[in-house]
């Protein structure tokens, strides 16, 4: 395949192309349509999370669709039908009188139903379409490869949409270039399904078939690069060697990175005094063995300043994604208040984050922002009754008769049990689902009537954000954006 000018550029070829700066895809709707939009604009890759869209958008249109955004996009989605089903199932005209009450949708499993399929590609289509409106800047999306159930139905949304990049860590993607490039042909796509306690030669595949939305005459999509989020050059290496080197490109991310972090190589490595796992240099990759790959990468973690961009560079790294800095900026989706919150508390030296191995379900280590009143404080989440009623970090298992049972290390102690968990998994375990829901503002009802409590995940860096930063009473994403070279795929 050839690069020169009057070539398709292949998806190697744009991921070369790509900014300086990518906006890390922070979930659930912390990077927003609003946050990739800005940072787009100022000539970074804005980029959208798509865990969660089908409730965030479900739940916006029962709000009653403030601004009229989301109709707007949705009216433009290619097949009128989708959207007109969409719109009648989920939009309540002036909202929903009781907050929190809101419809709930499906949970995702592995054979979903056509109206959870219309959604998670409608949901992703709008996202991607509001971010790209009004403007020529790249828009990306990022999907946790851990959420296994409806990434592909949103990959597809997403490339409706016009999605620039597609970003995916927390696991090894290998399968995702694969199922980009048979979705950009409008071809069945699947992805192996990891089921507890399955046979060995048992296969589960979750399969999306784009004529089921778009029929027999599709709209043109391009295969989007492809960006892997990884910690280290040896995952880099097997991810190329398994894909046929199907990855455009890498981004880095190190152990002070805010949200999900790989857990230490050393697994015996004893913890910190504070109970946090202790990372060591063989969980740095090594940058000369990756940049010989051959392939552009982005480094993650605590480098969202110009130094950090120049250092970056200077390491080989054709830029830097960002995540705390950004969740902070008047655009994300995190609630206001608590924006405000964590400012104050950067601005009194008080601002501190904890890497909590238990808390999340996928077994990933957790950056926990310790924020006072949100679910951070082991007292205020002791007092949450455990349900639930969302479903994403939800493993499947195998039941005895071959068919599949999903459970949840966070969902009540005796449910997990009954289902065949391992009781000491239950240890630590916090509802990721629920509390990142309230964090952007959309917190449901408890089984007591209250509204479940947030929890704000941040990197290392948001100790010294002071410095980062041009005021601790707010600021915009392109204040801290104006770092890359503005390009144009
Ligand atoms: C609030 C928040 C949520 C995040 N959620 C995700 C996510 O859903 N998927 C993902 O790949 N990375 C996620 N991250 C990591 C960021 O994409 C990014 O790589 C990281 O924040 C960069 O490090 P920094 O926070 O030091 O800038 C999250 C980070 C933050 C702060």
């Amino acid at each position: 395949m050839s690069d020169c000018p009057d070539a398709k550029p292949t998806a190697a070829a744009l991921a070369r192309r790509l900014p300086a700066v990518i906006q890390g895809g922070m979930g659930v709707s912390i990077s927003n349509w609003r946050l990739a939009k800005a940072v787009s604009q100022a000539g970074g890759l804005g980029v959208i999370s798509g865990t969660g869209l089908d409730r965030v958008v479900a739940y916006r249109l029962q709000e009653g669709d403030a601004g009229g955004h989301l109709r707007r996009v949705i009216a433009r989605f290619p097949i009128p039908a989708v959207a007109e089903r969409i719109l009648n199932r989920w939009y309540v005209a002036g909202g929903i009188t009781r907050p929190g009450a809101y419809r709930a949708t499906a949970m995702v499993e592995h054979e979903p139903r056509i109206d959870t399929l219309e959604l998670l590609v409608v949901a992703n289509f709008a996202e991607v379409a509001l971010a790209k409106e009004g403007h020529d800047g790249v828009v990306g999306i990022n999907l946790l490869e851990k959420v296994q159930s409806p990434n592909v139905a949103s990959l597809y949304g997403a490339m409706l949409g016009g999605v620039d990049a597609v970003l995916m860590g927390a696991g090894i993607p290998r399968e995702i270039p694969g199922v980009l490039d048979r979705l950009a042909a409008h071809q069945e796509a699947s992805l192996i399904l990891r089921v507890e306690g399955a046979l060995p030669g048992e296969t589960t595949r979750i399969r999306f078939d784009p004529r089921c939305i778009v029929g027999d005459i599709p709209p043109p999509v391009f295969r989007p690069p492809f960006l892997a989020v990884i910690t280290s050059d040896i995952l880099a290496q097997a991810l190329l060697r398994s894909t046929d080197g199907g990855v455009d490109g890498f981004v880095v991310e190190g152990p002070t990175a805010g949200g999900h972090n790989a857990p230490p190589r050393n697994h015996n490595e004893p913890l910190n005094a504070r109970g946090e796992p202790v990372y060591g240099p063989r969980d740095h990759a090594d940058l000369v063995k990756l940049a010989k790959l051959g392939r552009p990468f982005w480094l993650a973690g605590g480098f969202g300043t110009p130094e950090g961009l120049a250092k970056a560079q200077a390491a080989g790294a054709q830029g830097v994604q960002i995540g705390t800095i950004l969740a902070l900026s008047e655009e994300s989706g995190l609630r206001p208040d608590l924006k405000a919150q964590v400012l104050g508390l950067v601005r009194d030296g008080k601002a501190g984050v904890f890497t909590d191995r238990l808390a999340s379900p996928t077994g990933f280590p957790f950056k926990v922002a310790e924020v006072p009143g949100t679910l951070s404080d082991p007292a205020v989440y002791a007092s949450r009754t455990r349900i639930c009623n969302l479903g994403y970090l939800r493993m499947p298992y195998r039941l005895e008769n071959g068919k599949l049972g999903w459970r949840c290390a966070a969902e009540p102690e005796a449910a997990f049990i009954a289902k065949g968990g391992d009781p000491a998994e239950l240890v630590g375990r916090k509802c990721i689902c629920n509390a990142l829901m309230s964090t952007a503002g959309m917190p449901l009802i408890t089984p007591e009537g209250g509204r479940e409590l947030p929890l704000v995940t941040a990197g290392d860096c948001v100790a010294k954000l002071a410095d980062a930063v041009p005021s601790l009473d707010g600021y915009k994403a392109a204040d801290v954006c104006g770092l890359g070279t503005p390009v144009r795929t």
